[in-house]
């Protein structure tokens, strides 16, 4: 039995007008009712938030926005805060995802702000980190993951960091359809954890999750989760379709009775 309550969370990025994001809401909260021995979360574009929040509403699908500010409130145009995702229902947050911080120019230090400021607000950062291609192939992808984490945490300790999510998502892996083998992750969430511990203590290392991302589908959930230190998944393109997305979230069912 693993320590760890796996998680299954699906990064729905700039996909689905408001109805169909209540469409696939609904079915993915049909599924898990009051619950299931693992996490579901869901992370809608901001516009359907609101809708998802009512098609979920009393089943235990948590809601995550994709990305956000780290003020509160004030002359930041176009901008979410922690106080206003909360408002809207979310329970979690995506942070430091590769795409804003390949397109959009996140930093480590702008992750770090953000994941302060959402742990204030008790909303729960699911912080991403990866390495590119050129980064793994060069054997850099430790330095990079571990640096990564280490300046998303900077300066935090474990009581602040409690409900913190990780996900490790190698780029090259990402909506490629190549998908990191299990041993691999399994090397890098281990290396996470690792180092995690060492910085802010063995108890709080052992108890956070470390998702894993980069093309997970219904065929390569279980092997991946089988992997100790793989605590679930955060999923793109296969979390578009209940049909795909359902079997995903079985996956984590069966680590969660393994
Ligand atoms: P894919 O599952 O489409 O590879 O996307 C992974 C991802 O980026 C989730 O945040």
């Amino acid at each position: 039995m693993t320590p760890r309550k796996p998680m299954i969370a699906g990064n729905w990025k700039l996909h689905n007008t408001i109805a169909q994001s209540k469409e696939l809401a609904r079915a993915i909260a049909a599924h898990v009712g009051q619950g299931l021995a693992c996490d579901v979360v869901v992370a809608p574009v901001a516009t359907s938030l609101s809708a998802v929040r009512e098609a979920i509403d009393g089943t235990a699908v948590g809601l995550s926005a994709q990305n956000t500010y780290w003020e509160d409130s004030g002359a930041f145009t176009g901008e979410l805060s922690p106080l206003l995702l909360l408002d809207a229902g979310c329970g979690y947050c995506i942070v430091g995802h590769s795409e804003r911080r390949q397109y959009f120019g996140e930093t480590d230090a702008g992750v770090r702000k953000k994941v302060a400021a959402l742990l204030v607000h008790k909303v729960v950062p699911i912080v991403c980190i990866g390495e590119s291609l050129e980064q793994r192939e060069a054997g850099k992808t430790l330095d990079v993951v571990l640096g990564q984490i280490e300046a998303a945490t900077d300066g935090l300790d474990a009581v602040a960091l409690a409900p913190l999510v990780v996900a490790y998502e190698p780029i090259w892996a990402i909506g490629t359809g190549r998908t990191a083998k299990a041993e691999d992750a399994q090397e890098v969430h281990q290396a996470i954890r690792e180092r995690l511990g060492e910085l802010k203590g063995q108890s709080w290392a052992t108890s956070v999750r470390i998702l894993y991302g980069g093309s997970v589908k219904p065929s390569n959930a279980d092997e991946l989760l089988a992997e100790p230190d793989v605590d679930g998944a955060l999923v793109g393109g296969a979390s578009l379709s209940a049909k795909d997305f359902i079997p995903i979230i079985d996956a984590g069912v069966r680590r969660a009775e393994s």
